[in-house]
């Protein structure tokens, strides 16, 4: 969730450091800090607040020097302040140490630390183990962070530079995503593609208890105990341009309007329209290991848990394997019941959440076969999992997530599929629902064109203070999400409710000040959600109804109706989840909120 940049090389640290920083201020931004090796000392400056504070301290003066770190925070240990913004330094002040994660034995450490005379100045583990780090150094900054490591319980991603070795960066990991750029003659450290493309596409993904040495000359990879270890370069595929904003006023914006291409790169090269099948390798699955899954636990957080809820609709009924939805924080402590015919399928955009990862090593551990749906490619979910499939729907930026839910989502429509053409589905539905999966995009970009509808309907509700979302069935997930997405950019309470369960509780909430925003396409289920929507209206409630063209009864009941094209049932989210997240993103907007930076959140949670 913090941004880590490190660059050693011949141009200038400073600028290489905050064009990084900038590139991964979505991760974290509540503070931000540099460390720069400057003749022979050590120049540290940091600034609370936004990258742009520290950026205008650097303005006119900044640190020169050909050795740097910098960083951007998301508060864990401490407030966020400038003395506990990273870089921290050791007791001489020549050492720097940037960190992402959290070390879990930093009180311990820190008691020992003081008896033997250190004094802190932030609350910080980082600070502790910068201290220690310190206290190792006699001479080989290499071999003093890694006996500091032996030393540390926890997840780290770190970047250390001394000014006594002036051109040595030292960086490692374990738990938190560190990448080594290639380049010529130079080398970069991040925890984020995105702070590297720009430099170069030649990546080395290190993985946990592993560290690198770079100096201009080389680099060298190593793991806490031994010196050398050797590691492929990969090559990252997206450029540039990809990751920046292409015109549109937000990240958010943009990877909204991108959702017709990005589901279907997600589906690309993997829908058979003459079998009614999908070609999904990447799943490592044979006909014989898919006949022996007999139940499915599917683990992710947030957005990445609702697409999850839709997969169980469309496992369970079409493929009838019996289909868990677990939140990862939950699953990983409950003692699940898992063995070898249990398939557990993580899904998550990052692939590095740490919640959902320790879920995944737990599935692991206890036997059962494990499957990614995961979008960036080479992330540490992605690496541990038996098998996967990429979504493929490029980088997404904005903190809210919204085609990747949509990949999500087709991604699961697409391992249904693969099973349910192996158990119960018949060719000519199979075809159907390929045929059906192939017009996503399509009736995506349809709705899209229609942008301008929501943003009326949005400027209408914007001043309520409270929103509920109802669904049933596969869209009961989908009102779930929708209340997410307004909650987390608009600061608006939103609740998302199964539109039967309302009456047991939240009705009594229903007067003319609660928006009832209600997803109802006309589904095997849409008769009964009219009622639900009638009970709102004898009670005063606004109704917004998302539904499908030629419908009329939930359209009389309605204060605004959005249609969105006719699909098949299960796959109805892919499509109705479209107007809301356009809603939440024109609500935000009217209400002055940072879409693509909200308070308190950060894109990828990288701790418990
Ligand atoms: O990268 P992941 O998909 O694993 O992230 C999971 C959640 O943290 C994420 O979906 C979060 O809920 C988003 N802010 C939702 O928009």
């Amino acid at each position: 969730m913090c941004g880590i940049v490190g660059y050693v090389g011949p141009r200038q640290a400073t600028a290489i450091l905050m064009d990084g920083l900038k590139r991964m201020e979505y991760r974290g931004y509540d503070s931000a800090g540099i460390a720069v090796i400057n003749g022979d000392g050590l120049t540290v400056r940091k600034a609370a607040g936004k990258l742009g504070v520290l950026a205008e301290e650097l303005a006119g003066n900044a640190p020169t020097g050909r050795v740097g770190i910098g960083h951007t925070r998301w508060a864990t240990h401490g407030a966020p302040t400038t003395p506990n913004a990273h870089p921290h330094v050791d007791r001489s002040g020549r050492i720097a140490v940037i960190h992402n994660g959290i070390i879990e034995n930093a009180n311990d450490l820190r008691k020992a630390l003081v008896a033997r005379g250190h004094e802190f100045t932030s609350q910080t583990d980082t600070e502790v183990l910068a201290h220690l780090i310190g206290e190792f150094y006699d001479g080989n900054l290499e071999e003093a962070v890694a006996a500091a490591l032996r030393d540390v319980d926890g997840a780290y991603g770190i970047c250390v530079i001394s000014a006594d070795e002036p051109d040595v960066l030292v960086a490692a990991r374990n738990g938190s995503p560190i990448i080594l750029g290639i380049g010529d003659d130079e080398y970069l450290v991040a925890s984020d593609q995105s702070a590297l493309v720009e430099h170069t596409r030649s990546v080395i993904y290190l993985d946990n208890g592993e560290m690198a040495v770079m100096t201009p000359k080389g680099y060298r990879v190593r793991s806490l105990i031994s010196r050398r270890v050797d590691k492929p370069i990969n090559q990252i595929e997206w450029d540039l341009e990809t990751i920046e904003r292409g015109g549109f006023e937000h990240f958010m914006l943009k990877e909204i309007f991108e959702q017709p291409e990005s589901i279907e790169n997600t589906m690309r090269g993997h829908l058979l329209e003459e079998t009614g099948n999908v070609r999904v390798y990447g799943l490592k699955l044979d006909d014989d290991q898919v006949k022996e899954i007999k139940r499915i636990i599917i683990t992710a957080c947030g957005t990445s848990w609702h697409s999850g809820m839709i997969g169980k609709y469309m496992l369970e009924e079409l493929a009838r394997v019996p289909t868990d939805v677990e939140y990862a924080s939950e699953f990983r402590y409950r003692n699940p019941i898992i063995d070898e015919h249990t398939l557990v399928i993580a899904i998550s955009q990052s692939g590095e959440t740490a919640d959902t990862l320790a879920a995944l090593l737990e599935a692991k551990q206890r036997g059962a076969r494990t499957v990614g749906l995961v979008n960036v490619v080479g992330s540490t979910i992605a690496r541990e999992v038996d098998g996967g499939l990429y979504l493929r729907c490029g980088p997404e930026i904005g903190v809210a997530s919204t085609k990747a839910f949509t990949s999500q989502v087709a991604a699961l429509a697409m391992v249904t599929l693969r099973f349910a053409r192996l158990k119960e589905m018949s060719l000519l539905d199979g075809k159907r629902w390929v045929e059906a999966l192939a017009a996503l995009p399509g009736q995506v970009r349809e709705i899209l064109s229609r942008a301008d509808e929501v943003k009326v309907l949005a400027e209408q509700f914007a001043d309520a203070n409270n929103a509920l979302y109802l669904g049933r069935g596969v869209n009961f997930p989908t009102a779930l999400e929708g209340a997410l997405k307004l909650k987390e950019i608009s600061y608006v309470h939103a609740e998302g409710y199964p539109a039967a369960e309302m009456k047991h509780g939240p009705i009594a909430l229903i007067d003319d000040a609660m928006p009832v925003i209600v997803v109802a396409p006309r589904d095997a289920i849409y008769g009964k959600i009219v009622s639900n929507v009638q009970e709102v209206r004898a009670r005063g409630g606004r109704i917004i109804a998302i539904t499908n063209p030629g419908d009329e009864e939930i359209s009389d009941l309605a204060d605004a109706t959005f249609v969105v094209p006719e699909t098949l049932d299960l796959l109805s989210p892919i499509l109705t989840v479209i107007p809301l997240q356009l809603f939440s993103y024109y609500v935000a907007l009217r209400r002055g909120c940072n879409v693509d930076q909200p308070r308190n959140l950060a894109k990828s949670v990288t701790v418990e």
